[in-house]
């Protein structure tokens, strides 16, 4: 295999449009950070390159929803999501942002400089336009009727009912969001990158690296197959990178242009010797001093001899696999991605995570609910990451994973190691002591060395193939053969016996050996859990590196350890039964929330209704119905008879007096032999409890709502 100088570790720049949440974090940033961890311990030269998403159209969806500008929106989550990554220990060397300075130039540049290569075509095409906002519609922007399944509210890009990926022209009845009309169709000009003219390029590229993933060189291949076509490299929007060229006025380059380039730019801020204090803070940047970042961004991009690996999830494998690579070929002078480990998605509680319908556990709210239980997430997700096919997550297998493999296998048996160097040596690590063995103890220390070095020779090949799942599990086998040595020699039974003093202080020493083996092994996926070892075991920091991984006796007898703290606290039924309570919880609000809305009516129909401030003069159930209350009700104009659904939740006797909103233009209706005249408007909770619809003030009883 090819030896490499330096690596550049890539993670998909998340969207600024909301916080992140586990799927993310077990898709993407996760075996990024475990790779780059294992890379550092290697002592390899390795930068690891993050930061913002913050153009295109999710932010202005969100800005808009929010109220606040799109700059605010990306301000805010930019910080959120930096300080999750932080306090999960994701080890970023930078987490930029693509709203920066040298973000816009860098993007500007490589556009530019393809264009004056005259790579891109530019055409006109129809695209919908919103005549009272006087904007063209992103494919968001747009809903209509789903041509496959019929789902009245399908997005412009895709129907989230089937699934289907749609064009906006291909909706029924399209309606853009921002007006509630209908669109029309207007001829605009946009810049194509012609993906077909690296058709062959890229089938040569993909054909290359027959050791990628399946799943990802399926879907790569799947593209190639059915031929590539052209693709806008720009759109018509106004938050995003402005197009550098004249006679481009309201048009910004395609967001998935502008974030792989985020790549590069931040790779260039990480080597910018001029940044201010501030900004490093605003970039989360590991080494902050600048003598710790010698170097120059351009050994990373532009040398045959570095490595660059893109970390993603599977929406994003086309962008990174096919469009990325033609960019940088069209360029000219960068490195292409040598690996892209995509993986699959996880599920919560066997559904989709949606971040729309909140079924998601949002990394932010984790950290607040279950504070320092980092690594125990960190622990569960590695566990159960979707490397090869969708996963799913479950709040009580997390509890049961923690339970049952952090706090009984490997905080059990650091604790007994160093519990009983307490009780027999006073914390002080014993000298291994040249003895002949007995058969039983020999054969012990023959099965355990098996266990262990089956380990040392597994995990660094599980590593480099991108397989951090069985990597994590064969550090969990480190520690339970040192579970099975301890039950298999039982030295608590041979302590009792002088005789036996010998071979105690072996099994001690070979099992505190096994604790500073474990700490490396830590290192690469529960970081705070290898700083506690380390206190633990009295190691000072420097106490790392993979070229100790495997040596027998990297803590000398003599050696004083603390005293015993536990690594790992059991997590509590009423925990976890929080975390699902809150999962339902945010069910039930969103099936309110999400009661489709109705047909846009005109103003001339709105103003057609007359609602007033009525005031419940008597209230009585109507005989031989479990429902239905005859209410009568002062409108202020007439005192009148409603007949009201609203029987199962007030007592007729307290409702006396009360104000309510009542529909008094509503044609009269016979309901159980009464004349109903007007309703009384009544609003619905997630539980489907009744309230009234009143004003915050008694009004006046006629008061006219509009
Ligand atoms: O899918 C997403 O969340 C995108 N924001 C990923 C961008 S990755 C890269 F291109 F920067
Ligand atoms: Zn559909």
């Amino acid at each position: 295999m090819k030896e490499f100088k330096k690596y550049t570790v890539t993670a998909a720049l998340p969207y600024t449009n909301g916080p992140v949440h586990i799927g993310h974090l077990a898709g993407v940033y996760l075996p990024a950070d475990i790779y780059v961890r294992y890379l550092r311990a290697c002592k390899k030269d390795v930068i690891f390159i993050c930061g913002s998403d913050e153009h295109g159209v999710a932010i202005t969806l969100k800005s808009r929803n929010e109220g606040i500008t799109p700059q605010e929106v990306v301000d805010k989550y930019h910080k959120i999501i930096g300080d999750s990554f932080k306090q999960m220990g994701i080890s970023f060397d930078i987490y930029h942002r693509t709203s920066s300075a040298t973000h816009h130039k860098t993007a500007s540049e490589i556009f530019s400089t393809l264009n004056e290569k005259g790579i891109f075509e530019v055409e006109e095409t129809e695209q919908y336009y919103d005549n009272e906002a006087k904007q063209f519609l992103a494919d968001r922007y747009i809903t209509g009727t789903c041509p496959n399944c019929g789902n009245p509210n399908a997005y412009g890009d895709q129907c989230e009912n089937c699934g289907s990926t749609l064009n906006p022209t291909d909706l029924i009845n399209p309606q853009s969001t921002l007006s509630g009309l209908a669109p029309v169709l207007r001829k605009t000009k946009n810049w194509f990158l012609p993906l077909d003219k690296f058709q062959t390029r890229l089938e040569n590229y993909i054909g290359s690296h027959s050791e990628w993933r399946s799943t990802v060189l399926g879907q790569c291949k799947s593209w190639l197959q059915n031929g590539l076509q052209p693709r806008a490299m720009t759109r018509d929007l106004d938050w995003g990178i402005k197009v550098p060229l004249k006679n481009a006025e309201g048009k910004v380059l395609y967001v998935w242009f502008d974030a792989p380039i985020g790549y590069i730019s931040a790779t260039k801020e990480l080597f910018n010797k001029n940044l201010t204090e501030e900004q490093a803070d605003l970039y989360y940047l590991r080494n902050k001093k600048k003598e710790d970042r010698q170097g120059n961004w351009e050994d990373y991009w532009k040398n045959d001899s570095s490595r660059l690996i893109h970390f993603i999830g599977k929406d994003n494998i086309v962008f990174h696999c096919l469009i990325f690579p033609a960019v940088l070929m069209a360029e000219g002078s960068f490195i292409l991605p040598d690996n892209v480990p995509a993986n699959e998605f996880l599920n919560l509680e066997g559904k989709k995570i949606s971040t729309s319908r909140n079924w998601a556990v949002w990394l932010n709210e984790y950290l607040v609910d279950l504070p320092n239980r980092q690594d125990e997430l960190r622990y569960v997700l590695t566990s159960i990451a979707p490397e090869t096919k969708d996963s799913d997550f479950s709040w009580k297998d997390y509890q049961s994973r923690v339970n049952n493999e952090l706090v009984a296998v490997l905080g059990n048996f650091v604790n007994r190691v160093v519990v009983l160097t307490w009780k027999y040596y006073e914390g002080i690590a014993p000298e291994f002591p040249t003895i002949k063995l007995n058969d039983s103890l020999q054969r012990s220390i023959d099965l355990a060395d098996q266990d262990f070095q089956k380990v040392i020779r597994n995990i660094a090949p599980l590593l480099e193939n991108f397989k951090f799942r069985d990597a994590q599990f064969e550090m969990m086998n480190f520690a339970r053969a040192g579970n099975k040595f301890l039950a298999d020699t039982e030295p608590w039974k041979l302590i009792k016996d002088d005789e036996n003093k010998d071979s105690v202080a072996l099994i001690m020493n070979y099992m505190i050996q096994t604790c500073a083996n474990l700490i490396l092994l830590c290192d690469l996926f529960l970081p705070e859990t290898a700083n506690k070892l380390r206190k633990q075991f009295n190691l000072n920091s420097d106490f790392t590196g993979f070229e100790k991984f495997g040596i027998s006796n990297l803590i000398p007898a003599g050696h004083l350890i603390n005293e015993a703290v536990l690594l790992f606290n059991k997590i509590e039924d009423a925990e976890i039964q929080f975390q699902i309570d809150k999962l339902e919880s945010s069910l039930k609000a969103n099936n309110a929330v999400v009661e489709k809305s109705k047909e846009i009516i005109a103003f001339e129909d709105f103003e057609k209704t007359d609602i007033r401030i009525g005031t419940i003069l008597a209230a009585e159930k109507v005989p031989k119905t479990k429902k239905l209350l005859k209410l009568t009700i002062d409108t202020g104009i007439d005192i009148r008879t409603v007949v009201s659904g609203i029987a199962e939740h007030f007592d007729s006797e307290k409702i006396i007096g009360q104000q309510v909103s009542i529909l008094v233009n509503l044609a009269p209706r016979e309901i159980k032999g009464i004349v109903s005249q007007g309703m009384i408007l009544m609003a619905e909770d997630a539980e489907g409890k009744l309230f009234f619809v009143s004003t915050l003030t008694n009004l006046p009883t006629g008061s006219v709502i509009k």
